[in-house]
């Protein structure tokens, strides 16, 4: 990662007011391993966020204790690789246990081959023991072992961790209301993803290749200094785009056809960009086609106007739903009243998926939605893209009682996303850069 964007005070400030609400449970937070992609041959690393979001530190194995029952001095403790000339001359740098303590401020920092070893030994004495179940194989094993060790012993110490909390809860709670610097993080990540789509745009041609467009875009997000793509990035021509999951992005762009893109970035420190724009192969858009996209677009801005603090991801998500089913009802797409289409799921063979999810670290970052009943009220720092579309194929049957979709609309499939910062007065669209009104998609 860049030295200038790492900051060892933000994480700071992130563990202490973690090590606040988890009160006097200990905390265990392992970082990702590395992930095989066939034989011996292993992905690009991948931090997992929880970890990266509380350390900064951005190597695998790695495991950070949070002691909030030891002294001053020891609440912090990495296990790390520890320097190894040998190993990094195949694999690469690595900070070290020194590097652990003098750059990533931990109070005590161990080789990792001394977890099994000195966990019990940080664990003893806290009232609980953080740590997310599930998810760790390597180092579950271990946190289990220590706690039944006191448990065992528990009848001569007096002392022994009464649960098994779950850090999560707490920690997604904190990553859902993104700090000054996780929102200039995603500006950046947003900026360098918009510049992507209007590139894209404008080299786009009748005749060109799906994967011609997507490799231009992310050459752009590695040209930018980003990781790359932050997800796999959607190149969709014409009835691809009715795929909503479509990556293969093999297919030749036709004249007459859209092409929806939906790509975006990942930073150096993991924050996100996620963008979805739909423009007219050839320039133009077909009078089907532009009645769509204007539709799938005034739904989309009247949406985004609805992020403000007070309001919540269902509001915007309504918001853009009944504008989509007024527009289709017009069209002669949808007949039946409004309410009634809504109520009754009419409109889901045009639009099958929701309006929007949290972003940050995460492209569908963490962070509940709803608490019981009541959705989440939007706050400032929260982040959330704005995302409808419309899709027409014949995959998904006609509802009784709706109409049978002419020819003329088949095989059209748009998208518009924005990501969407909720501030104190309003909010910010993150990815303004990237144009969208009819006449920009034109040329
Ligand atoms: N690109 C994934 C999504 O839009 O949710
Ligand atoms: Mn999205
Ligand atoms: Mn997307």
């Amino acid at each position: 990662m860049p030295v200038s964007v790492f900051d060892q005070t933000v994480h700071q400030t992130r563990r202490e007011r973690f090590l606040e609400d988890l009160g006097a449970a200990a905390a265990v937070i392992p970082a990702a391993a590395l992930a095989t992609h066939h034989a011996d041959c292993e992905w690009p690393f991948r931090q997992d966020s929880d970890f990266f979001y509380l350390t900064g530190f951005d190597e695998p194995d790695a495991v950070a204790l949070l002691l909030p029952h030891r002294p001053e001095g020891e609440r912090f403790v990495l296990f790390v690789q520890p320097k190894d000339p040998a190993a990094e001359v195949w694999t690469g740098f690595r900070w070290g246990t020194e590097g652990a303590v003098e750059r990533y401020g931990a109070d005590l920092a161990h080789p990792l081959d001394q977890l099994a070893e000195k966990l019990p030994h940080y664990l003893n004495g806290a009232e609980a023991i953080a740590f997310r179940v599930g998810r760790y194989p390597a180092v579950e094993p271990l946190v289990l072992s220590a706690w039944g060790r006191q448990l065992d012993t528990w009848s001569r110490t007096g002392s022994a961790a009464l649960g098994l909390v779950a850090p999560t809860p707490i920690l997604h709670r904190l990553r859902l209301r993104k700090d000054a610097h996780e929102l200039d993080r995603l500006r950046e990540a947003c900026r360098i993803s918009a510049e992507a789509h209007e590139l894209a745009r404008g080299i786009t041609r009748p005749g060109m290749n799906e994967s011609e467009v997507q490799a231009a875009i992310e050459a752009h997000f590695r040209a930018s200094g980003a990781r790359g793509p932050a997800y796999g990035s959607i190149v969709a021509g014409g009835d691809n785009a009715c795929v909503l999951h479509y990556t293969a992005n093999t297919a030749p762009l036709n004249d007459g056809d859209l092409l929806l893109i939906d790509a975006g970035c990942s930073v150096s420190d993991y924050y996100n960009g996620d963008i979805t724009r739909t423009f007219p192969v050839n320039g133009r858009f077909s009078a089907e086609q532009r009645e769509l996209y204007s539709l799938v677009l005034a739904a989309q801005e009247a949406a985004i106007a609805q992020v403000a603090p007070g309001g919540t991801a269902e509001q915007v998500h309504d918001t853009a739903l009944r504008v989509l089913v007024e527009g289709l009802l017009d069209l002669g797409l949808l007949i039946g009243e409004p309410d009634s289409v809504i109520e009754q799921g009419d409109y889901r063979h045009l639009y099958m998926h929701r309006t929007g999810h949290w972003l940050g670290l995460d492209v569908h970052d963490v962070g509940a939605y709803r608490l019981g009943e009541r959705p989440m009220t939007l706050e400032p720092g929260v982040v959330l893209t704005v995302e409808p579309g419309l899709y027409i194929s014949d995959r998904l049957a006609v509802p009784e009682g709706q109409p049978e979709i002419d020819d003329r609309w088949k095989g059209i499939g748009i998208r518009i996303e924005d990501d969407v910062a909720v501030m104190a007065d309003g909010h910010e669209v993150l990815t303004a850069a990237a144009l969208k009104s009819v006449e920009a998609m034109e040329r």
